[in-house]
């Protein structure tokens, strides 16, 4: 059970989450050199709407199997694709619909704080992707908020973040699995074009973190980006570090 309504944020998500082709272009640099000569499909865990699955076999010669528990957001993914190479499925990180050694790595972007067991999660995708294929978690992790401009404006949502699992959780769970934790990588991201973009972006709460603090706490942080724009703080793109971990 995920911690919020995607069938709800489905309408909004890619409105409110989608990055800028900057941003995507950061991640192309960091994921390219783990898609390259897979010669298996990459399955995108907690695919959404698609945002890089979509993406991946224009960035590498790769097949992609998004597996997506939300019909909404699934839906969404599938109307927006005609790519042969891509296709979606309904599943969850503790159920994929693929058969033993299927795919050659795995993507899990902004979902690890959404799966009930990691343990029974890391089982299963090692059941999933041949020996030796990486799998690639983006995330926000518990202490490593600073350089994410969410939670400057909305300092309350950083305890939402401190409830995820953090990276030594993750590294044990996937450990009982056989994983290894590789590398932990702070990737740069351009978010979005400017602060006023950023606060139209923040209004649409298509976000786990916006959706966990109270009401109040949202519409104070609201007000502190008008400030900061009215203050003549807005200059420019905004540059979020969130992290790639790497484990095999
Ligand atoms: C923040 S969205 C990320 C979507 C996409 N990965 C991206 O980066 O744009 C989180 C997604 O995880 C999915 N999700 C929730 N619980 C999950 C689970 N246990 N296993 C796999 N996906 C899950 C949600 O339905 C939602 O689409």
């Amino acid at each position: 059970m995920a911690r919020i309504d995607y069938d709800r944020v489905a309408a909004t998500y890619a409105r409110g989450r989608g990055l800028t082709e900057d941003g995507l272009a950061a991640w192309r640099d960091a994921v390219r050199p783990y898609l390259d000569h897979l010669g298996l499909p990459v399955v995108d865990i907690g695919s959404g709407t698609g945002q890089f699955a979509s993406l991946f076999p224009r960035w590498s010669d790769v097949q992609v199997i998004g597996v997506e528990p939300s019909e909404g957001m699934r839906h969404k993914a599938i109307a927006a694709t005609s790519d042969q190479r891509v296709r979606y499925l309904p599943g969850d990180a503790e159920h994929l619909p693929l058969g033993d050694n299927s795919c050659g790595a795995a993507w899990i972007s902004t979902v690890i704080h959404h799966v009930p067991n990691l343990e029974a999660a890391a089982r299963e995708i090692r059941r999933v992707v041949g020996p030796g294929g990486p799998v690639l978690i983006r995330s926000a992790f518990p202490g490593r908020t600073t350089r994410i401009t969410l939670f400057r404006f909305f300092p309350e949502a950083v305890a939402v973040v401190d409830s995820f699992p953090s990276i030594e959780q993750v590294d044990r769970a996937f450990r009982t699995a056989g994983f290894r934790l590789e590398k932990v990588e702070s990737v740069p991201q351009v978010s979005v074009g400017s602060l006023a973009e950023f606060r139209e972006r923040a209004t649409l709460r298509a976000d786990t973190t916006l959706l966990g603090i109270p009401d109040e706490a949202f519409e104070a942080g609201l007000a502190r980006i008008d400030d900061a724009i009215s203050g003549g703080q807005d200059s420019g793109p905004l540059v979020d570090y969130l992290d790639l971990l790497v484990l095999r």
